[in-house]
């Protein structure tokens, strides 16, 4: 731990749950890592409170008083790079993201989706999976690309889906995952054992040929 601790800035524009998580096992678990600011579109966002409990700057952009999506990424990307973060977390930011912004941070822009990628990007994870009549669904970190919720998967954790389950049963279960996982994937980066090469992931210098599977709880180690 005797290394600078990884710098770290988190878009929201919501609950902010997976920012709690993360701010709690940053704490608790001696990752070391430092939120150096949270920023949201969303005034109201209950994640910015959460921030601001834990003494985390925050800063609300609001995307409303910019001409374009290029525009506003611009500020964001002002706002960001004063801090010169290692990582960006998107932890429920709602807003697509231009080119522009997702090459300005390859490899260093990650987000988490509620679904087992490369299935269901985009919205109603939840229900689309109990449609499909998946027997399993679950939560992915991947690295962002141009491509929404297509670029490299990182880590993955599935959840059963039960038979009496639905969207916010199933919704709730894994969010449960996504607290676990969310964190389990900023202490690797904290720990600089994953990076991104030529649209591969790698752990601890080898190339994944699938995601990781996490199944246990979050440990320190
Ligand atoms: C989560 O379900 C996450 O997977 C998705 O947006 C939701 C954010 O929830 N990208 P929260 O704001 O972290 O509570």
């Amino acid at each position: 731990m005797s290394d600078k601790p990884l710098s770290i800035v988190v878009l929201i524009s919501g609950s902010g749950s997976n920012l709690q998580a993360i701010i709690d096992a940053l704490s608790k678990q001696s990752i070391n890592a430092e939120i150096k600011t949270v920023i949201s579109n969303k005034a109201d966002a209950l994640g910015l409170e959460r921030a601001r409990k834990a003494g985390i700057n925050t800063i609300f952009i609001n995307h409303t008083e910019y001409d374009d999506r290029l525009s506003f990424d611009q500020a964001m990307i002002q706002e960001i790079d004063q801090h010169n973060p290692e990582l960006i977390i998107l932890a429920g930011f709602m807003r697509i993201l231009s080119d522009e912004f997702v090459s300005h941070y390859t490899g260093r822009l990650i987000n988490i989706h509620p679904s087992l990628l490369p299935n269901f990007k985009g919205l109603n994870t939840h229900q689309r999976a109990i449609d499909a009549k998946h027997v399993k669904h679950g939560v992915s970190v991947h690295f962002v690309s141009n491509e929404l919720d297509g670029g490299p998967i990182i880590a993955q954790a599935e959840v059963p889906v039960e038979l009496n389950d639905d969207a916010e049963t199933l919704r709730l279960r894994v969010l449960e995952k996504e607290h676990m996982l969310y964190p389990q994937v900023t202490q690797w980066f904290a720990q600089h054992r994953i990076k991104l090469e030529n649209q591969s992931v790698y752990f601890d210098q080898k190339e994944l040929s699938k995601p990781i599977l996490i199944s246990q709880a979050f440990t320190e180690e």
